[in-house]
């Protein structure tokens, strides 16, 4: 079965890293109709050896679709979900609108893809840090309780859209000629770590520490677990990472979170202190997987473990599992069971 697919945001980083993707992975769909705001009218981008033109979204965008991928942010989310889901098309929503309804799937295919038999016609793709954080989690569940996640994150300036990656390198250029980056809307990228991504909400968390918090929970299936978390935002174009202490009972050490961590599928464990191998931003770049290493018991706690992850934000993060979500999604429709995410 070829899809009649519809990409909105087309022309933003996870839109465009989902074009890359859908050709690379040869999802079932023909020539996908691609969609951003009136600012993107006449825009063209490339596709299959050729460019596609992209089209202003509106009322008539989704008629005859059945796979629409949506990453133009939570207004834009709101705004159209419910006009192409009315149209016929499946909604796999990179924004966070809807990720807290209790109705609608948060889907990691390799955690929680199961979700998909229930033909859900809106899915919601995970918060960026989160997806790594419980791909690394998650084969360390089986046979044990999680109770407790403390997370810092490293996140990069990518994960705020394109806008922000020329702020981030107009700010390179000033430092380097010796000026101080500016300001913009909130503090220089350039040359700095902000502990600050999304809205402070009243408990003193940013909404993205909250992300992480509430994600968990639902991806992991564990309703009462205790997530702590910091959000900091870095100089770093592409790659997300964070430090992870878990608390498992029964306890888990190192050894053994390697050993499931190397047969879980969209990991990779990266752990040789010795040779100076570990996680890191700029190799995750570019990459599929998840990598996981630093495993070590806690020094402040023996009972917990503390590892360190790194993924890229705009693959696993945002377009690579919504491409996953839409292929297991597109097998399910034409009767497969299933396909390896
Ligand atoms: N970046 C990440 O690492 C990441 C990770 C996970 C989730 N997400 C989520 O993915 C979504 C897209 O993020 P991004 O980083 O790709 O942002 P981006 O680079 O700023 O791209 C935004 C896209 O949305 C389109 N858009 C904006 N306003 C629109 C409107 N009123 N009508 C139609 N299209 C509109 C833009 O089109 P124009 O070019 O025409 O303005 C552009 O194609 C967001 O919800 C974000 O939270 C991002």
């Amino acid at each position: 079965m070829t899809h009649r697919l519809v990409v909105l945001g087309a022309t933003g980083l996870v839109g465009r890293t989902m074009l890359e993707l859908i050709e690379a992975r040869g999802f079932p769909t023909a020539r996908p109709r691609l969609l951003a705001s009136d600012r993107s009218a006449g825009r063209t981008m490339p596709w299959a050896g050729s460019r596609l033109p992209v089209e202003p979204v509106d009322e008539a965008s989704f008629a005859g679709a059945t796979v629409a991928l949506f990453a133009g942010g939570n207004d834009v989310s709101r705004r159209w979900a419910p006009v192409a889901r009315a149209a016929g098309a499946v909604v796999i929503d990179n924004s966070s609108a809807f990720r807290y309804d209790d109705d609608v799937p948060l889907v990691v295919p390799e955690i929680n893809g199961d979700l998909l038999a229930a033909r859900p016609t809106l899915i919601a793709n995970p918060n960026c840090s989160t997806i790594a954080i419980v791909m690394a989690l998650a084969p360390l569940l089986r046979g044990r309780r999680l109770t407790r996640i403390w997370t810092s994150t490293y996140q990069s300036v990518s994960g705020a859209g394109s806008s922000a990656v020329e702020r981030l390198e107009e700010g390179l250029r000033a430092t380097l000629a010796g000026k101080p980056a500016a300001r913009g809307d909130g503090p220089p990228f350039a040359d700095n770590v902000v502990p600050h991504i999304d809205r402070f909400e009243d408990n003193g968390y940013t909404r993205e520490e909250m992300k992480i918090v509430w994600e968990s929970r639902k991806i992991l299936g564990v309703p009462d677990l205790a997530v702590s978390a910091t959000a900091v935002r870095v100089p770093v174009r592409v790659g997300h990472s964070a430090s992870v202490t878990a608390w498992f009972d029964p306890p888990l050490g190192p050894d053994e979170a390697r050993r499931e961590w190397a047969t879980f599928p969209g990991l990779r464990v990266v752990d040789d202190p010795a040779e100076s191998r570990y996680p890191m931003p700029m190799d995750a770049a570019g990459l599929d997987d998840v990598l996981v290493g630093r495993a070590r018991v806690d020094l402040a706690d023996p009972d917990a473990l503390t590892f360190f992850v790194a993924s890229d934000n705009l693959r696993k993060g945002a377009a690579l599992n919504a491409v996953q979500i839409a292929e297991q999604w597109a097998a399910r429709a034409s009767g497969q069971p299933s396909v390896a995410p």
